[in-house]
């Protein structure tokens, strides 16, 4: 039998809400009532839940919690991202961030990028991109680990395919479309080279224990994820970044966001393009 009352009553919404935010540090306001809503009745019509009550019983008390948080989380992130979305960003990255850490590293010849809640991969394969353009010929003789991370395994899914379609490549320039993708049908698909520098985990950044497990990275981007958190969040990923970041790396986060005010201490890194920060 289909659902019969899919509306989410305040209470109801007080409940979903804390557990999302318990387990991934995810706040919905409570003029975002209506996408909690709309995005998880159509789960319960497939359960053949009745309410949402049922629902909260199911993810929480539940033999199948863990595979319906995720369930869950493929609904409910909000997954928006495009191959060099705000070039100006990415152009501080390549050429004033990047050369300084490949001159630093240039014994080692290693580089360790970590994106952090990367959603379907354009943001880790846009820096992949830059990598190699950067390095040319070079980068048979380096060590390359780009990891793209998130909470979602469906974006993942599509970031391990690297085939998009367009709407994922609006910004790239002809160039760069023509050197790195070719087009099949509608979808464009990534050169393998450039797959092949990247690699994707499902990760939680409320999971601080995981993400240390990934070790301490030069580059960290962190890219329009901490608008979705409150306060408490944003400072145990601020804190979590700068564990994790080289004294000299340099970490980037989305140009709606701010680091001000948080605990852990960094210092922006004053390029008019757009802003990069190091450790204070
Ligand atoms: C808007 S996308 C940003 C993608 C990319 N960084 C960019 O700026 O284009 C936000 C991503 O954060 C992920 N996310 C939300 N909460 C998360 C959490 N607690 N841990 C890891 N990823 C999370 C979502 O699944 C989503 O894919």
């Amino acid at each position: 039998m289909p659902a019969t009352n899919l509306t989410m009553s305040a209470t109801q919404f007080e409940k979903l809400r804390k557990v999302v935010y318990d387990r991934s540090g995810i706040h919905f306001q409570d003029s975002k009532k209506y996408v909690l809503e709309s995005r998880l009745s159509r789960r319960l019509e497939e359960l053949e839940f009745d309410d949402f009550d049922q629902y909260i019983m199911f993810l929480t008390a539940g033999p199948y919690q863990t595979d319906e948080f995720q369930e869950m989380f493929n609904r409910i992130t909000i997954n928006e991202t495009s191959f060099f979305r705000n070039e100006p960003q990415l152009d501080v990255f390549e050429r004033q961030v990047l050369p300084g850490i490949l001159e630093a590293r240039k014994s080692s010849k290693t580089l360790r990028i970590w994106s952090a809640a990367c959603s379907s991969g354009e943001e880790p394969y846009t820096l992949a991109i830059q990598v190699h353009r950067s390095l040319g010929v070079r980068l048979q003789d380096w060590k390359i680990e780009i990891l793209g991370t998130d909470i979602s395994e469906k974006v993942l899914m599509t970031a391990q395919s690297g085939k998009y379609p367009h709407y994922a490549i609006r910004s790239v320039n002809e160039m760069v479309l023509s050197r790195y993708f070719k087009q099949d049908g509608s979808m464009y698909q990534l050169d393998p080279t450039i797959q092949s520098m990247v690699h994707f985990e499902k990760l939680n950044l409320k999971d601080r224990l995981a993400a240390k497990r990934f070790g301490s990275w030069d580059v960290i981007f962190c890219r329009n994820v901490m608008i979705y958190f409150d306060d408490e969040m944003k400072n145990h990923c601020a804190t979590l970044y700068h564990e994790q970041l080289q004294d000299d790396g340099a970490l980037f986060i989305g140009h709606s966001e701010t680091l001000r005010n948080l605990s852990a201490s960094f210092e922006a890194l004053p390029y008019p393009q757009g802003f990069a920060y190091k450790k204070g």
